[in-house]
């Protein structure tokens, strides 16, 4: 297979554009699948909306064999992202004589490359609805399907996102570092979330005399402290943030624990032991990670046969149910799957939405098996007259939904 390489196009690369598109005009009406009219690709049409150099040309075997065109703001598809948010992408076209080589696949690579370089979390584009092969492609490259629109009446669009984990995981790290110091203890066992039972009624945990336990996001280590104290023989931690395991490893050595704490973030393994684990356990930070099927599977694989995994996190309904006015409302969408950026203690985090099936599936796929999904209010809420109010973590919205989702699976 030929070397493929990709590089910024300049003024001179006009002409080599135009044809890159027109090729791929002719070849998808030769196949009886128009996708833009020849009137669409020229240059005369193009530069309306696009500078020269937003191109990027790729060149397979010293041939031009496709091209792209890259935007940071496109107000047209996406009026509700400001410019500079985001990395879009148009017009990806690959030659007649190069297709099935490899040339689309290099280009989407290129632009998650650019993406990450930029420091951009997301990228975005859209696409034909109809077309399932080219819907696939995409997807099979990790980007998720956010809608569909209708333009000029038969224009079914299909809308794309891929968020860039680095960019996402460095803005985290750094924000939880600052923060780290004020979320000494926050959530932690036997505390599992908001105003949801804890462990001492739900007893979801086994016996933890003489058990290796591993918590994912340990945080300030609060939660294995109180493993320590019910028999744990040893305490490893994994969190994204260095100053959070300081902490952690201060608080436990103070307490006379000697833990193994790792600073990585959970999408990865830093070196942990396969097979090797009685428990993980994660109390409000599965949610932070950017690859949750990714993530459960390297949780699978550091559990022994018959190892236990319990996590907790808000509930997916956080995420689109408002309280407002006196009443509850979807403020948005449960299929939301774009990333939510937001401040957390001033400090700017990114966090991915997720249904309730995502986690469920994504333990299925990893070779769980569910044992218990907890969807509970605490009973004295559920009792005691409440004000309503719009806080995020609200009493009256925990009289009507659990704020926090509970799960229980086992390693087969
Ligand atoms: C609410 S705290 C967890 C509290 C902790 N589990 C306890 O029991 O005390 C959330 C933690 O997740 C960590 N975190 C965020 N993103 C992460 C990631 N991608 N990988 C690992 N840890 C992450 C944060 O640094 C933070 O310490």
């Amino acid at each position: 297979m030929n070397e493929i390489t990709i590089r910024q196009a300049q003024t001179e690369d006009i002409l080599v554009v135009e044809s890159i598109l027109f090729d791929a005009v002719n070849w998808l009406n030769e196949i009886g699948q128009p996708l833009w009219g020849a009137d669409e690709v020229s240059w005369d049409a193009l530069s309306r909306n696009y500078k020269i150099e937003n191109f990027y040309l790729a060149y397979s075997g010293g041939n031009p064999s496709g091209c792209m065109a890259l935007v940071d703001h496109d107000p047209f598809f996406w009026p509700d992202v400001n410019k500079g948010e985001s990395l879009f992408m148009h017009k990806l076209a690959v030659t007649k004589s190069a297709r099935k080589s490899g040339v689309a696949d290099a280009l989407i690579e290129y632009f998650k490359k650019q993406g990450t370089e930029r420091g951009i979390k997301t990228l975005r584009l859209d696409t034909h609805a109809l077309r399932p092969k080219l819907r696939a492609f995409y997807e099979r490259h990790g980007f998720v399907f956010v809608k569909i629109k209708i333009f000029a009446g038969d224009r079914h669009t299909a809308f794309y996102i891929h968020t860039l984990p680095d960019s996402v995981l460095a803005e985290n790290k750094s924000s939880w570092n600052k923060m780290a110091d004020s979320w000494f203890g926050v959530t932690a066992l036997p505390t599992y979330g908001c105003l949801c039972p804890n462990e001492d009624e739900l007893h979801l945990f086994p016996d933890l005399n003489g058990k290796k336990v591993l918590d994912i996001g340990c945080g300030s280590g609060h939660s294995l402290k109180w493993c320590g104290d019910h028999g744990s023989a040893e305490l490893w931690g994994l969190d994204l943030s260095g100053r959070q395991l300081e902490n952690a490893g201060k608080y436990l050595r103070d307490n006379n624990y000697k833990p193994k704490l790792f600073c990585s973030p959970m999408e990865q393994n830093p070196g942990l032991p396969q097979d090797y684990f009685d428990v993980v356990y994660s109390i409000y930070a599965i949610g932070w990670t950017m690859d949750l099927p990714g993530t459960f599977k390297l949780i699978a694989s550091y559990l022994k046969s018959g190892g236990i995994f319990i996590f907790s996190w808000d509930h997916p309904f956080m995420h689109c149910v408002e309280a407002k006015d006196g009443q509850l409302m979807f403020s948005g969408s449960y299929y939301n799957a774009e990333p939510f950026s937001f401040q957390k203690g001033g400090n700017p985090v990114t966090l991915l939405n997720r249904r309730l099936s995502d986690y469920i599936n994504a333990l299925a796929d990893a070779g769980f098996s569910v044992e218990r999904v907890v969807e509970e209010t605490d009973l004295a809420v559920l009792e005691r007259e409440v004000e309503f109010s719009s806080d995020y973590y609200a009493p009256s919205k925990a009289k009507q939904f659990p704020l926090s989702l509970i799960v229980k699976a086992k390693k087969p």
